[in-house]
């Protein structure tokens, strides 16, 4: 039996920081997830002031999306903006052909594109989002604004002490703005290191008010939304306490310092209002990413100034301010969901990250490829059959970071002592001169898919390839 629900899109959905949980949560049988999403340029009140963005329907971050494992998202999207567009629907295990989660679809302006994404029925609770994937303009569509969060909800929902925990989706995103307001497209050398934009955001607001109750707990779903910024996340006198990774739950909350939250990366934290009632910054710390080195002169590198990632002092994301005590204290869960360890891969394949030279260094023939090539998307780059398993090494010779993102199926990543880490994740860090290895099975969907570096600029300049999954091969 399905049962039709519009999902409202008002403003308060969106910009609401603190969100209730929804009634329908746990009602049984598959619904139709509805959505209008109008991707728009103008002038919002964005940090603070009147600023020219790209938005789904007129706010950034878009509308929350939110459904159940075994629904059907259907999104009526149209396209808005004066250039060609499209929705990718990142870390959801979904079909990546027709109209699902298909990155080649373009959606030229002024059309429409009706997107439908069955969930299947086993699909995990998680935090996922979406983002625009034209090649060569995703970047500057990002930094435009466009973004928008994606909750399943699942059996991590339904542990009770999770329930309880005032729950705050923070969407976060950096831009520059002139002082007209409208977005500074950066040059091509911070397009090579990774565009960092001079204000972030969370929820849409810089250094918003997230309030915790005494001895009450916070979760905070995170979703780094932002071109290329990493952030290494740090709460003044508390701990946090990972439960979820990108695809969804630990198996165990893991207790941390700082939390490194890469391009494309979620995490669901848990906070506890256990200090002296106060106010407590949610900082951002300093991490460098590494330089565009490219094998020339010292004297060129420093014309250039290709540092990537800003060595800039800690800035405030958010505040936690507290508020009356909590009626109920309840402790952290010990456990949560389990994560079954993948078998062993039939194949190890490996992707070597790198630069290639075209017709000339300053000319814009420079791209960021893989395995020697750079993205052509009438190229399939590699050939994997439905049902295998299989794991891929990245390596990067580079002087810089590139956080790897694969579509569509989830990964593990192996640990050096070869064993899988217990934590479903879709970008992986790749450090310079490092190499790591992820495993994944291929379930589900057949189809043709994107792998790439999620530095939107890294992926625009050529740093992605694409996957196809058949059921022979
Ligand atoms: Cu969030 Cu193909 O990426
Ligand atoms: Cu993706
Ligand atoms: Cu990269």
């Amino acid at each position: 039996m399905t049962r039709r629900s519009l999902l409202s899109l008002g403003a308060s959905v969106g910009a609401g920081l603190v969100l209730r949980r929804p009634s329908l949560a746990f009602q049984s049988g598959p619904r139709i997830v509805q959505a209008d999403l109008e991707a728009k340029a103008g002038w919002i009140p964005h940090a603070g002031r009147q600023a020219y963005r790209y938005s789904y329907n007129n706010q950034v971050p878009g509308p929350l999306i939110e459904a159940r494992p075994g629904d059907t998202i259907r999104i009526r999207f149209t396209n808005s903006l004066p250039e060609e567009t499209n929705l990718h629907f990142h870390g959801l295990h979904v079909s990546p052909t027709g109209n699902a989660d298909n990155s080649f679809v373009m959606v030229a302006p002024g059309e429409q594109f009706q997107y439908e994404l069955p969930l299947v029925a086993n699909h995990p609770g998680g935090t996922f989002w979406i983002h625009p994937h034209m090649h060569g303009a995703v970047a500057r569509q990002v930094w435009r604004g466009l973004a928008a969060p994606v909750i399943v909800r699942a059996e991590l929902d339904a542990i009770p002490e999770v329930k309880a925990a005032a729950e705050v989706v923070l969407v976060l995103q950096d831009v520059t703005l002139g002082t007209d307001g409208i977005p500074v497209e950066p040059g091509f050398m911070q397009q090579m290191a990774g565009r960092e934009g001079s204000v972030i955001t969370a929820a849409g607001n810089v250094n918003p008010t997230i309030p915790i109750q005494k001895d009450g707990w916070v979760r905070l779903r995170l979703i780094n939304a932002s071109c290329s910024r990493f952030y290494r996340l740090q709460l003044e006198e508390h701990e946090l306490y990972q439960i979820a990774s990108d695809g969804g739950s630990l198996p165990a909350p893991v207790g941390l310092d700082e939390l490194l939250l890469l391009p494309g990366q979620r995490a669901d934290l848990m906070i506890q209002g256990s200090r002296a009632p106060g106010t407590y910054r949610l900082l951002n710390l300093p991490y460098n990413r590494g330089a565009t080195g490219m094998g020339m002169g010292m004297g060129m590198m420093g014309m250039m100034g290709g540092t990537a990632g800003a060595l800039s002092a800690p800035s405030t994301i958010a505040t936690l301010a507290y508020s009356r005590q909590a009626n109920r204290v309840v402790p952290l869960p010990q456990k949560l969901v389990s994560v079954a360890p993948l078998p062993p891969p039939s194949r190890v394949r490996s992707f070597t990250l790198g630069q290639s030279m075209g017709q000339g260094m300053m000319g814009g023939g420079m791209g960021f490829g893989i395995n020697g090539r750079t993205f052509d998307p009438s190229r399939v780059d590699t050939r994997v059959r439905l049902g295998d398993v299989e794991d891929w090494e990245f390596l990067n010779p580079m002087a810089m970071d590139h956080p790897m993102h694969i579509h569509t199926n989830a990964f593990q990543i192996i640990q050096p002592d070869g064993s899988a880490q217990p934590a479903w994740r879709d970008v992986v860090l790749v450090r310079a001169g490092d190499r790591v290895r992820v495993r994944m099975a291929f379930q589900d969907f057949t189809g043709k898919l994107m792998y790439h570096c999620h530095i939107f600029d890294h992926e625009d300049l050529g740093m992605m390839g694409v996957l196809e999954i058949s059921a022979e091969a």
